[in-house]
């Protein structure tokens, strides 16, 4: 009796199955291993960096010691390699000798630093790199046992299923999440193995299931592989702007910074797109040696309260220049915005010329605001004010901006 009414309500509640887990309302900002640790895991020949409990626990000591946390760097989170395989009641258990004390373990000591645990596994037979995957029948054990460890966050890859197996393995682990009663942020891969875009793509499902979503291709350490990734989203951008939004996310992947393959300029041009992107800000690079000039990129205040914006609206290219400048703008509570000035030159520092007229800035209103990188501070922008950016090739000049007076009287009655 008791059963028939579990599987009647399991009936009844599986179709308006929301996500509604009250998470990441905000992008969500912290470090994951993947792009700069991948799966190293010979700790015998570099026990500094393979994939360990020894990585997991001195980048959290970072995260809470430098500043990080406080800034909303919060997840720590595991990628793949970390599993060992599964026990004899078929629950999966982390690589012992790497991760002696178990995940839970780790994850007390995420949260005892004020910080959260993320964890990784695959939708299909394997994961990416070969270690179990959770196949369909897996699917609730497997949140069990995350929920039971007290993990905050799931990035669930799609490598070995068929799209079958995807339809139906997303959802069903979005809905045994939720039955675990334990908020665990939902990371979905599912659409960059679908090509990213409708038809094969359903965003309208995917925001109810998942917190965040690879839409697209792995960032690689190079400017090539940040311009591939900012090019398909804006190509795309009709479809995937409308998508995000509170609680959901497009996830362009991880930031570079402080790696090997960006320059100064171009590092802090990843941060300013992601940032007017609306994008996840995870960090993937050893905060243990990390530059204080890379840091001082990634720690901005300004450009985390504009990422922060309660609002949560991705933003866009609004204009590009036959002389490779491009504009992006993100609009921000308050009557505030984001702008971008982008310059895929490679030849000099780019003086360009605009008017806040041509950036779609409504006529009656004076702007003021603060370059974020240089800190200088800008006043009385009118719409037909003519200034002038000097943006250096393959960088940026990034502009927090908000309305200090209006012009007209009948624009200010609707403004009070
Ligand atoms: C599960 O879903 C319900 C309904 O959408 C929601 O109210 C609840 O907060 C969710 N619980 C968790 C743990 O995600
Ligand atoms: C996409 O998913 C939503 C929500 O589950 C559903 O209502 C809609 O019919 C789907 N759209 C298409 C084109 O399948
Ligand atoms: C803006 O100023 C620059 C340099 O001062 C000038 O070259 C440009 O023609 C001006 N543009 C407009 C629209 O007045």
């Amino acid at each position: 009796m008791l059963l028939k009414t579990v599987i009647l309500l399991l009936i009844l509640v599986t179709p308006v199955l929301m996500l509604d887990n009250g998470l990441m309302l905000t992008p969500p900002m912290g470090w994951l291993a993947w792009e700069r640790f991948r799966c190293n895991v010979d700790c015998d020949e570099d026990p500094k960096n393979c994939i360990s409990e020894r990585l997991f626990m001195e980048m959290a000591d970072r995260l809470a010691q430098d500043g990080w946390r406080d800034l909303g760097y919060v997840y720590l989170n595991i990628d793949d390699c970390w599993i060992g395989g599964r026990d004899s009641k078929g629950r999966l258990v982390p690589d012992p000798t790497r991760f002696p004390h178990g995940i839970a373990f780790l994850a007390d000591y995420a949260h005892s630093l004020g910080l959260k645990l993320g964890i990784y596994e695959d939708m299909g037979q394997m994961t990416c790199m070969g270690y179990p995957g959770t196949t369909l029948d897996k699917v609730e054990q497997d949140a069990q046992t995350f929920a039971e460890w007290k993990v905050d966050m799931l990035k669930l890859d799609g490598c070995f299923s068929t799209p079958s197996e995807r339809a139906q393995g997303y959802p069903k682990m979005a809905a045994a999440l939720n039955a675990t009663g334990h908020p665990i942020a939902f990371s979905c891969s599912w659409p960059a193995y679908e090509g990213g875009l409708p038809p094969r793509v359903n965003y309208t499902l995917l925001s109810e299931i998942c917190n965040l979503w690879r839409n697209y291709d792995d960032i690689q350490d190079s400017w090539k592989s940040v311009l591939s990734i900012v090019d398909w989203f804006v190509k795309n951008q009709d479809i995937l702007q409308p998508v995000a939004g509170p609680g959901h996310w497009n996830d362009p992947d991880m930031l570079l910074i402080g790696n090997f393959g960006l320059s100064f300029e171009q590092a802090r041009a990843q941060m300013a797109l992601w940032t007017v992107l609306a994008a996840p800000l995870f960090m993937s690079t050893d905060l243990r040696t990390i530059s204080p000039q890379n840091m001082d990129i990634l720690q901005n205040p300004l450009i985390i309260k504009i990422h922060q914006d309660p609002l949560g609206i991705q933003g866009q290219r609004i204009l590009k220049e036959k002389f490779n400048i491009e504009v992006f703008k993100r609009p921000l509570s308050k009557d505030a915005s984001a702008l971008v000035f982008f310059s895929r030159r490679t030849d000099m520092p780019y003086r360009y010329h605009s008017t806040l007229k041509q950036l779609d800035f409504p006529s009656s209103r004076v702007y003021e605001g603060q370059d974020v990188f240089s800190g200088d501070i800008i006043t009385g922008l009118r719409s037909e004010t003519n200034f002038t950016v000097v943006i250096n090739p393959s960088g940026v000049v990034m502009w927090y901006l908000y309305p200090v007076k209006n012009l007209d009287i009948s624009d200010q009655m609707t403004y009070l």
